[in-house]
């Protein structure tokens, strides 16, 4: 079988900054509550004429020139996401405005935060039985379009972005995607969901003149992020740490032995928790919450891209990532940059 490894990263994110004290103009807020229960001080939105396929174009081209990939050699593109700009998925459009001109595969993942966990799942899974070699996975959200803009318990909390790796098909000796555990839980799905509105029929008749109540349907709209924020901590700080500790043992890795923790970013009081539960000393959290909120998929791949940029996550260091979210789903994976 093939290994499989990360060799180059790239991310992006929408001009327009957001900071608390802007929210504070829109809902009954203030920096110091925001910051305090979540460390978040700024986040990023889409507005004019961003796109987030635009977003994850311009994260994708940045991850292909650190690992001197070409577009024409992609041949799987895997955009993780919930919010697609097309109903249908991204991935093929992103596809065609990089250049990704062999036909490959490109297709989405719908798992929200843990979106981009699973993206390095099917990667693995395409590269070690599918017999691909560069595989660019993209996790990009624009959660912001969802968002309810009058609810201060989740609008603080979100940000747009994406973000990409590159995973490229190498020696079983050089395997760097070392190990996954991944899971959801759909009982869960009732403390944080963004559904479908009930469908109201427009009433047509049919050809014996009577009317037919259920079609045709009308067109189908979403409703804003519904979340219960508490239970939504209470199930992060639970099933976090159980999940990076098992990815560890099916890697024969302790935590000890592990460079870098990097969750999906949610709150800082969640990512302190699972720290402190695993005895990850503090410099040793990857966290950039401040700037950018949650950014749902792009979450792990931007912050993971900034720490190798600045030269913190170096050629070699073992992580330890963790995203978990809506549906329920949440996974860990343990790999090596
Ligand atoms: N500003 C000021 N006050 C606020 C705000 C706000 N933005 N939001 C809530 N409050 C008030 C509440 O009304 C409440 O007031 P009350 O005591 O008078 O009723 C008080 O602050 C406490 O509210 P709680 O909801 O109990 O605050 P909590 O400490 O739980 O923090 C938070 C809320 C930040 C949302 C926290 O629960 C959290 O981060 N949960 C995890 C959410 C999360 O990560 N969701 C995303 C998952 S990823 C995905 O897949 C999308």
């Amino acid at each position: 079988p093939s290994g499989c490894k990360l060799i180059g990263s790239g991310s992006a994110v929408p001009s327009l900054l957001i900071s608390n004290d802007d929210l504070a103009k829109i809902v009954d807020t203030n920096d110091e509550w925001i910051a305090s229960r979540t460390s978040i001080r700024n986040r990023r939105v889409v507005s004019g004429k961003d796109s987030l396929v635009g977003l994850a174009v311009e994260a994708a081209t940045k991850a292909l020139e650190m690992a001197e990939v070409l577009p024409q050699d992609v041949d799987l593109v895997l955009m993780c996401t919930s919010t697609p700009d097309d109903l249908f998925g991204a991935a093929p459009q992103i596809q065609k405005a990089l250049g990704c001109t062999k036909n490959p595969l490109a297709y989405d993942i719908t798992a929200a935060c843990s979106g981009f966990v699973l993206g390095l799942v099917s990667a693995a899974c395409h590269i070690r039985g599918g017999g691909f070699k560069n595989v660019l996975v993209i996790g990009a959200d624009s959660l912001s379009r969802f968002v309810d803009w009058t609810d201060r318990g989740s609008c603080i909390l979100f940000g747009d972005a994406a973000a990409a790796v590159v995973v490229q098909a190498c020696d079983i000796e050089d395997d760097g995607l070392f190990s996954f555990d991944v899971h959801s839980d759909g009982d869960g799905r009732r403390h944080l969901n963004a559904s479908i509105k009930d469908s109201q029929t427009n009433g047509a008749l049919s050809s014996d003149g009577s009317v037919l109540a259920d079609f045709p349907p009308k067109q189908a709209s979403y409703s804003c992020i519904q979340m219960n924020g508490k239970e939504v901590f209470r199930f992060a700080v639970k099933s976090v740490p159980q999940s990076i500790e098992s990815a560890l043992q099916k890697a024969g890795l302790p935590a000890s032995s592990i460079d870098w923790l990097l969750l999906h970013q949610a709150n800082q009081r969640i990512i302190d928790s699972v720290a402190t539960r695993l005895q990850f000393p503090p410099e040793r959290v990857i966290s950039n919450l401040a700037n950018y909120g949650n950014t749902s998929a792009a979450s792990i791949p931007l912050a993971l891209d900034e720490a190798v940029r600045s030269g913190k996550v170096k050629p070699g260091h073992t992580i330890a990532a963790s995203g978990f979210g809506a549906g329920l789903t949440w996974g860990s994976a343990i790999i090596r940059w």
